[in-house]
């Protein structure tokens, strides 16, 4: 591992839209070298990031070694491995393998994978404290929403008693056009998808599975719960009808799929339409309630290639600050 002086190393293990999203942000960052990119099919050694971001755009392979994704975060000394490959809510592959490798490896782990952190909190968090590294997650809750580190550092002096969030854009887009727009649920997640603001297969937005992994993280991150995902009690939107959302408009509330991480719930309620948890369209928000700084509520972009690279870059320069 280098030293304060040397700049930070970085592996990208994962290269969608999240991984050129960071390998774009920390371009414009001198103190920031990465050494290796990998996407399922390869590895780019000392990429020239330029050149491997136009590769890939353009449909090319990226690969310019014999590697893997695991001899590089086994074999490749290097500061911090940026996890960003799909979040697999059964078992948490491939993801969970890196990212334990990395910390047995003394690697710090950066990641916007909430698959390994639901599949294995304990024992990640765990691995990371005996090799003394860091295990750092902004970007799984709310994209580039400060939550993880709001809580963990700026109310370090306050005890949470709850967080309920509306952590999933696409839900938030769907109820907020059906209730403004007096659309139907099929209609409006048919636009969604042809906007992109939905995946091609919804299920894991719309049937609260997305909200519910969040809310597992928060819950063994600052309520010191040992939950997975079959302890959250989940409900999702897909069975919303416009007659419900109208009538909560009528009577002064919008619905909302709140995640309860006290909880352990993920359903549709109410909630009242002055309410700052009443974020419109793709936004996330979550309401912090503690001892003693009441509540405070933060809103802000859940989800995007540069915006969550946004969340991870402040992660890693948490580990260079740590490093110094
Ligand atoms: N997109 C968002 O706005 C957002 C926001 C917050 C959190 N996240 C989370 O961030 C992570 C990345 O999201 P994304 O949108 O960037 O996903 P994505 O576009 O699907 O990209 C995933 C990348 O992982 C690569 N990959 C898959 N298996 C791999 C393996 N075994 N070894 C190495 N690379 C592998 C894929 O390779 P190929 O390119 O070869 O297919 C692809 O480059 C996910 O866990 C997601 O839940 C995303």
């Amino acid at each position: 591992m280098g030293n304060s002086l040397s700049p930070l190393t970085l592996s990208i293990i994962g290269f969608g839209a999240i991984g050129q999203g960071v390998a774009t942000i920390v371009q414009n960052v001198p103190q920031i070298k990465v050494v290796a990119i990998a996407d399922s099919k390869g590895v780019a050694l000392m990429p020239d990031l330029k050149d491997v971001l136009a590769r890939k755009r353009g449909g090319q392979p990226i690969a310019n070694s014999n590697l893997t994704a695991l001899d590089v975060i086994r074999t490749i000394d290097h500061d911090v491995v940026v996890e960003v490959t799909p979040t697999n809510i059964h078992g948490g592959e491939p993801g969970l393998t890196h990212v334990r490798e990395a910390l047995k490896n003394k690697r710090n782990v950066v990641t916007s994978n909430k698959g390994p952190l639901v599949a294995a909190f304990d024992e990640l968090t765990q691995l990371a404290y005996t090799n003394g590294v860091a295990l750092r997650y902004e970007a799984t809750v709310g994209g580039a929403m400060p939550i993880v580190n709001l809580i963990r550092d700026t109310l370090a002096g306050a005890r949470v008693l709850d967080i309920r969030g509306v952590l999933n854009g696409t839900c938030n887009y769907i109820l907020t056009r059906m209730a403004e727009e007096a659309l139907d649920y099929d209609q409006v997640l048919s636009e969604a998808q042809d906007m992109g603001i939905a995946e091609a297969d919804p299920t894991y937005d719309v049937t609260g599975i997305d909200t519910a992994c969040k809310v597992v993280i928060l819950a063994n991150a600052f309520f010191g719960r040992s939950a997975t995902f079959a302890d959250v009690d989940v409900t999702g939107i897909d069975r919303i009808t416009q007659d419900a959302l109208q009538l909560a408009r009528q009577r002064g509330f919008a619905v909302k799929l709140v995640g309860d991480v006290q909880e352990l719930t993920v359903s549709p309620k109410l909630v009242p339409i002055g309410h700052p948890l009443n974020v419109s369209g793709t936004l996330n928000a979550a309401s912090i309630l503690t001892d003693t700084a009441g509540e405070i509520t933060v809103a802000g972009k859940g989800a995007g290639s540069i915006e969550t690279a946004s969340a991870i870059l402040s992660d890693i320069l948490s580990v260079m600050r740590d490093r110094s």
